[in-house]
């Protein structure tokens, strides 16, 4: 698939950081902030690498998806045998690569990425089995969305795909990523990642950024008018 050089959205990753190295998991925040930001935090100089594996994990679980969606959009099929173990099987080989040469603390996060959009798709079994159904409001970016919210949940990493003109409410840009997505369109823009340390609701955390770039089929929905961010 060819890639344009437009920008639709970004993938944007929030991690907690741990201000001492030896802080585990479950120690009470200063300040007693929401508890769920609090469940893996990541070392500081492990946060862009782990910020970029997950990006990465969820790149490569769209693509995944995106190559079935003409059998998962197929009116005459019922079970489409697209199981989580289906989808696991193949994203764990496109990430094998990524995932050799992990710290104990990347480990843990990256099992539970791909606990997360495992459940996803298991969550999503029966509106992907219907017959004589053709869109089932299930695409890539509603898997990456879903997978995501369980994540959060799960390590109080939160992960979002940000635009402008958002189809989601849930992918709304806050202030740094309307930025991002602002600086990512500029003419002299060389495509690499973005990533910052900063705060959240007073909790350091790193924030880091991916642009994602419309391929030919995506065009059916969005790119109008072309350049445009949608
Ligand atoms: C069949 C129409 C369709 C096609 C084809 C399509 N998308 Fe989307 N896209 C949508 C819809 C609908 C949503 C909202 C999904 C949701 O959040 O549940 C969406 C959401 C997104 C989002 C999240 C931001 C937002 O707008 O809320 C991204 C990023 C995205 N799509 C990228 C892509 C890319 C990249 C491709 C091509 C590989 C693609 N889409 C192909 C319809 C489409």
């Amino acid at each position: 698939m060819k890639k344009l050089h437009l920008l639709t959205s970004i993938i944007s990753i929030s991690l907690t950081i741990s201000a001492m190295a030896q802080e585990n998991i479950g120690d009470p925040a200063k300040g007693g902030y929401p508890e769920y930001v609090f469940i893996n935090k990541v070392p500081k100089m492990e946060a862009e690498e782990t910020a970029r594996l997950i990006a990465q994990a969820l790149a490569k679980g769209r693509l995944i998806i995106f190559s079935y969606m003409s059998k998962l959009t197929d009116p005459t099929l019922g079970d489409k045998g697209f199981t989580a173990d289906f989808f696991a099987k193949q994203w764990l080989e496109s990430m094998a690569q990524d995932i050799i040469d992990l710290t104990p603390q990347q480990q843990i996060i990256i099992d539970k990425v791909i606990a997360a959009g495992k459940q996803s798709i298991a969550n999503n079994q029966e509106r992907l089995n219907l017959k004589n159904v053709k869109w089932k409001n299930f695409l890539p970016a509603t898997w990456a969305r879903e997978t995501g919210d369980i994540l959060k949940t799960s390590t109080g990493i939160v992960t979002k795909q940000p635009t402008i003109r958002y189809r989601h409410l849930a992918n709304a840009p806050d202030a740094m990523e309307k930025e991002t997505l602002i600086k990512f369109t500029q003419p002299d823009y060389n495509d690499s990642p973005y990533g910052i340390f900063t705060q959240m609701a007073k909790q350091p955390v790193y924030r880091y950024f991916e642009p994602i770039r419309l391929m030919t089929p995506c065009l059916a929905c969005h790119g109008k008018p072309k350049g445009e961010l949608n």
